[in-house]
């Protein structure tokens, strides 16, 4: 059963914030004049001197108790007497864990965040660099449409700031302050939750103690925005595993960020990449290991959410060393326009050469249909499309002119995508401008949220 209870080695990593919390709800405690003014400093000054004495501990290896905040509240006795026992007037570990984890999951959000947005600009200033170079677009891994290296590379950065837009708005649910709920009934004491809520910098209060104890949805809201991450970071690395081989050779990446091998010399294996697609595996994991905790539990406090913690820790270390990695390799990579050019099969201007007839007025069905029979025309005679002559595209269809040739340019080809979103130059550059608007917004601190804010404390008390 001890090694069972103990949660002390997951929980470690909670005693600022604990300490925190505590010396927060001393202050609520002398505000509503439960402890003395001088037994508040006390209280104060001790728990000063078991954050000194946890700061100087390595971990919590050899430590006896249960949990942090056990830790804390042993520790806080040794210091200042019987008196340490006044602390936990009005409050259980149920609202105090809740406490500590928000307030650990409010700095790991902003770190986060805070990755994220570096990887999006470190796209866009690959992207930016690789200017209107063009390349082939890709369907089924199948050669399609020509568009342009910026044009995959920004692709590859909107999902992020979605994901960022995600993470402000779990900051937002996460911002709203448990303490005060007690076991699951509330507090008994007059503590004042909004001055503590300011106290501990939440934006407000729960509204209900049993949901303030039992809530961990920010925690699985977070676990998904992490596997959101991590599967946009695994795509990512993908593109980066298949372009750095030596069948395509788009891109090469940074010395610092591939391998060679102990057997074979020529090896440049892109190891950044493969442990990226990898590590999603765990982030989708914690989610699914959070909601299966979630899943089965009765109304108030229960024992399962201690283990909500590590599946949360864990994703936040994870994307903290998966995301500046990858920025990093993005950064270090170069784009190879021969290779990229080279790869560029006139079969690409296919959908083109159909526009060229759509231009003289037939049908696209038509026109898919005449540049299906020239396809399979140049296959047969083992030739690429802009190798036909005039001649042969008009026995197939009469509407072909001689400037029909003008459209197996990949440059003209992505100019004439003009629309939003579109690889035209233009569009490209409107594109940018979008991003980075986007990723100011997504980036930027959330709005108020739903629980407990001020102005509807106000309205409530008005309406009494
Ligand atoms: N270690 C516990 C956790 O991580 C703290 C809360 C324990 N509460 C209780 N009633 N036993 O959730």
């Amino acid at each position: 059963m001890e090694a069972l209870n103990r949660s002390l080695r997951a929980d470690w990593r909670l005693w600022p914030h604990d300490v925190r919390g505590s010396r927060a709800w001393m202050r609520g405690l002398e505000r509503a004049g439960i402890l003395t003014r001088d037994e508040a400093g006390r209280i104060d000054r001790g728990l000063a001197a078991v954050a000194r004495r946890l700061e100087a501990l390595p971990g919590p290896g050899g430590l006896p108790d249960e949990d942090i905040h056990t830790v804390v509240e042993r520790m806080l006795t040794e210091e200042i007497g019987d008196l340490g026992g006044k602390l936990h007037t009005g409050r259980s570990r149920n609202d105090q864990v809740a406490t500590d984890f928000r307030l650990w999951g409010k700095e790991a959000i902003a770190a986060l965040r805070g990755l994220v947005a570096a990887l999006v600009e470190a796209l866009a200033a690959k992207a930016r660099a690789a200017g209107a170079d063009p390349m082939p677009g890709y369907t089924h891994l199948q050669q399609a449409q020509p568009v342009t290296a910026s044009h995959w590379l920004l692709s590859r950065a909107w999902p992020l700031v979605r994901d960022l837009e995600h993470f402000r708005a779990v900051l937002r649910e996460c911002d709203v302050l448990p303490l005060g709920s007690g076991a699951v009934a509330g507090c008994p004491f007059e503590v004042d939750r909004e001055a503590l809520a300011s106290d501990l910098g939440f934006a407000g209060v729960s509204e209900n103690s049993i949901d303030g104890v039992s809530d961990r949805d920010w925690a699985a809201r977070l676990l998904f925005g992490a596997a959101m991450t991590g599967v946009h970071l695994s795509q990512l690395a993908e593109d980066l595993v298949l372009f750095s081989s030596s069948e395509f050779g788009f891109v090469r990446l940074g010395d610092g960020y591939t391998t060679g091998s102990s057997l074979m010399p020529q090896k440049r294996n892109p190891d950044v990449a493969e442990l990226v697609r990898g590590k999603s595996g765990r982030l989708v994991g914690n989610l699914t290991r959070m909601l299966t905790v979630l899943k089965g539990l009765p109304t108030g406090y229960n024992r399962d959410l201690q283990e909500d913690k590590e599946a949360v820790f864990d994703s936040a270390d994870t994307l903290g060393v998966v995301l500046p990695a990858i920025a990093g390799a993005v950064e270090s990579m170069a784009l190879d326009r021969v290779r990229i050019a080279g790869a560029l099969r006139p079969a690409l201007f296919a959908t083109d050469v159909a526009d060229h007839l759509v231009r003289r007025g037939l049908p696209f069905r038509d026109a898919h249909r005449a540049v299906g029979a020239l396809v399979r025309a140049a296959e047969a005679t083992g030739r690429d499309l802009d190798r036909l002559t005039l001649d042969e595209m008009r026995a197939v269809h009469p509407a072909f002119a001689d400037d029909v040739f003008a459209v197996f340019d990949a440059a003209a080809s992505t100019e004439s995508r003009a629309v939003r979103g579109g690889t035209s130059a233009a569009a490209l550059e409107a594109q940018f401008e979008a991003l980075a608007e986007a990723l100011e917004e997504a980036a930027a601190p959330p709005g108020p949220g739903l629980e407990g804010r001020t102005g509807h404390k106000r309205r409530m008390s008005a309406r009494r």
